[in-house]
């Protein structure tokens, strides 16, 4: 039935000999969510795919893929999702069309214009042997393996590694196009900016657990970011007081350090009165803000 959920977990554990990988999640994914899976190396989001498609079984917990048992209706499972694994293993004595041509004979009903067509966006050569492939370029052929059929569901194990940031570009517009087309995309991720760019919603796991589900504004808002200013002189005293989200502001001459809590604009606005040269922000990493914001956990 269309109702049910795209992804629903429960409960779900698995332990690698004494190494709990997953230590019950839970996670809910409506159709036709584009939803981030974002969790730092090591948290766990690998293998919850994996179980999703009964690559690997669970402990413990449920799951349920577009209200299948990934377990008892595998082949289901598999003709409805289009899966990107972190990994693809393809035989490399042979071009990505004849790889690719060999997917989507196992998916049947694969329209090759689409392909040539994912193919052309992404700048990959269908006539390059993938023994001779670049790991980005190989990272282009599993992208367009998992998209070719337009499932219904795409599971995709970080579909940007390796990418160039056109690229990912490019992938990000693809995963929009399939969720107006009625996809559900569900993607994972360690990239805070990434997720925030695309997804609606996103579930943060770590060490096996999702630590909170939200909505990925709320990752910027709580984010605080370095900007560094290089102005053309010295800013007078005072140019920042109406900048109340800035903290920590350091000077040196021309040049100006400041912590900024969420969003830019007061500062942008604050600045523009000035004549800037040179204007950087850097962004906190995952870890970053798990350790300002997970630390009780
Ligand atoms: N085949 C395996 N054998 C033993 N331990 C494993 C195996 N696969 C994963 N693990 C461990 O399980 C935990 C979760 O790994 P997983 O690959 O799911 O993480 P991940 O979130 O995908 O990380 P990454 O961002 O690095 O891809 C890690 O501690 C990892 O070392
Ligand atoms: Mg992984």
């Amino acid at each position: 039935m269309a109702t049910q959920p795209a992804l629903s977990i429960h409960g779900l554990t698995k332990a690698y000999g004494n190494v709990a990988a997953l230590r019950g999640v839970d996670l809910e994914v409506g159709r036709g969510e584009l939803f981030g899976f974002l969790g730092p190396n090591g948290a766990g989001k690998t293998t919850t795919i994996r179980c999703l498609l009964d690559l690997i079984r669970p402990d413990g917990g449920q799951a349920r893929v577009l209200g299948l048992d990934p377990r008892a209706d595998a082949v289901a499972v598999r003709a409805r999702v289009g899966y990107l694994p972190g990994e693809l293993s393809i035989e490399p004595n042979q071009t990505a069309e004849r790889a690719l041509r060999y997917f989507a004979q196992l998916r049947g009903g694969v329209e090759w214009a689409f392909v040539r067509e994912l193919a052309g966006r992404l700048q990959l050569d269908l006539r390059a042997p993938i023994k001779n492939m670049s790991k980005g370029n190989k990272q282009k052929v599993g992208v367009v393996q998992a998209l070719m059929a337009r499932p219904e569901l795409l599971l995709l194990d970080e579909p940007t590694s390796g990418l160039d940031p056109l690229m990912q570009q490019e992938v990000y517009r693809l995963l929009g196009e399939a969720q107006a087309g009625g996809a559900t995309v569900f993607f994972s991720s360690h990239i805070i900016s990434e997720v925030e760019a695309i997804a609606e919603r996103v579930a943060i796991i770590r060490d096996g657990r999702i630590a909170e589900t939200l909505d990925p504004h709320d990752l910027l808002r709580r984010s605080v970011r370095r900007v560094r200013v290089r102005l053309r002189e010295p800013l007078p005293e005072g140019a920042l007081v109406g900048v109340l989200n800035a903290t920590d502001i350091q000077r040196d001459g021309a040049n100006l350090l400041v912590q900024v809590e969420g969003e830019m604009d007061a500062l942008i606005k604050a600045l523009a009165a000035y004549p800037v040269i040179d204007l950087e922000t850097e962004r906190p990493t995952l870890e970053e803000v798990f350790l300002t914001h997970y630390v009780e956990n």
